[in-house]
């Protein structure tokens, strides 16, 4: 089968190169998935997962990607709740080859049922986004009706998905970005918008949860904004503030299959737009990968058409 790999950690995005590699095996309680759409985080060549298995060792040729949606070619030994030839998405595992091929093999507890009618590359955009807005919002952040959110890079993954759900809990939403995201936050249903490059970020005013996705002098800044008994939820690094008289949450999405099958039911009726940008081949993502600026939406790599037979493997 094709693949995208990377072997040599120093490369970055100009290390990707389109492999041939052998068809994945099921392990036990995995299951095997043709790729039809895959997502890919850019920041991930930096990611220790990328590199080395869970016991640490070495494991390039590595395939990045982590988020697909395609139909089950093959189940493990063990494995419980999915069918062969059933159409899914999820989550691919941070520290095995990834979705960025024509099969990968990943848990089956990373993986929900998509509806019929729900496009793969549609799907694709949403496990990494939807999850980690959700848990960050919700679990870590406990936002509820009523209060007040700050979100920063809201024009970004995962943030437009934060905006989206933030909003529809009856949450008050000041959404953060650079000048060209104005539009777009506030398209989302965000409440004021604050222009990273332009604006100061002091005059936000205080919220009861901020939700973090740039880390840095930005992260630091932040701290302050977050009112007694509030938290601050970030996704980029563990951060080094805390607020005052509140809790600083760093965490790792994890696979939900429960919530992703919530959130594949949001995009179904409607409520849940992921912004899909540029839809690339295979063989084009080491073109794409690179990070770049003024690149709007989720780039997502298609691998099956829909014209295609949803077969296993061959
Ligand atoms: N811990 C976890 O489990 C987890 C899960 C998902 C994502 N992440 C991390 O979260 C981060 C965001 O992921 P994503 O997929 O949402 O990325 P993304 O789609 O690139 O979104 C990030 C957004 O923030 C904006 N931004 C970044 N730096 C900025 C700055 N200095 N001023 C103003 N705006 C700025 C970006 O604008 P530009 O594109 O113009 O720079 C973009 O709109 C990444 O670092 C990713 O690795 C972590």
């Amino acid at each position: 089968m094709q693949a995208i790999t990377v072997r040599d950690r120093e490369a970055g995005a100009s290390g990707l190169a389109l492999t041939e590699l052998p068809y994945p095996h099921a392990a036990g309680n995995d299951v095997v998935v043709r790729v039809h759409a895959a997502g890919f985080t850019r920041g991930e060549l930096a990611w220790p997962g990328t590199w080395t298995d869970r016991a640490g060792r070495d494991r390039t040729p590595s395939v990045p990607g982590h988020e697909l949606s395609g139909v089950v070619a093959e189940l493990g030994y063990g494995t419980t709740g999915l069918t062969v030839g059933q159409r899914v998405f999820g989550l691919a595992d941070w520290t095995r080859d990834g979705s960025l091929a024509e099969y990968t093999a990943v848990e089956a507890r990373n993986l929900a049922p998509l509806p019929s009618d729900t496009d793969h590359t549609v799907a694709a955009a949403l496990p990494v986004s939807g999850l980690t807005a959700w848990q960050g919002l919700f679990d870590h952040g406990r936002l509820t009706a009523g209060q007040t959110v700050l979100i920063h890079g809201a024009a970004g993954s995962v943030g437009s998905i934060a905006v989206q759900l933030a909003r529809e809990v009856g949450a008050r939403v000041v959404a953060t970005g650079r000048s060209a995201d104005r539009g777009i936050a506030l398209g989302l249903g965000a409440d004021v918008f604050v222009d990273l490059d332009a604006d100061r970020l002091e005059d936000a005013g205080s919220v009861d949860v901020l939700f973090d996705v740039i880390g840095g002098e930005i992260l630091d800044r932040s701290a302050a904004l977050v009112r007694a008994g509030g938290t601050l939820v970030t996704v980029a690094a563990p951060p080094t503030v805390k607020p005052e008289d509140g809790r600083a949450v760093f965490f790792v999405v994890e696979p939900d299959r429960a919530r992703l099958t919530d959130l594949a039911q949001r995009l179904r009726d409607g409520r849940l737009k992921p912004i899909v940008g540029e839809v690339r081949s295979l063989a084009e993502t080491p073109s794409v990968f690179a990070p770049g600026r003024g690149r709007s939406g989720k780039t997502i790599i298609r691998i099956v058409s829909d014209s295609s037979t949803e077969a296993g493997p061959q």
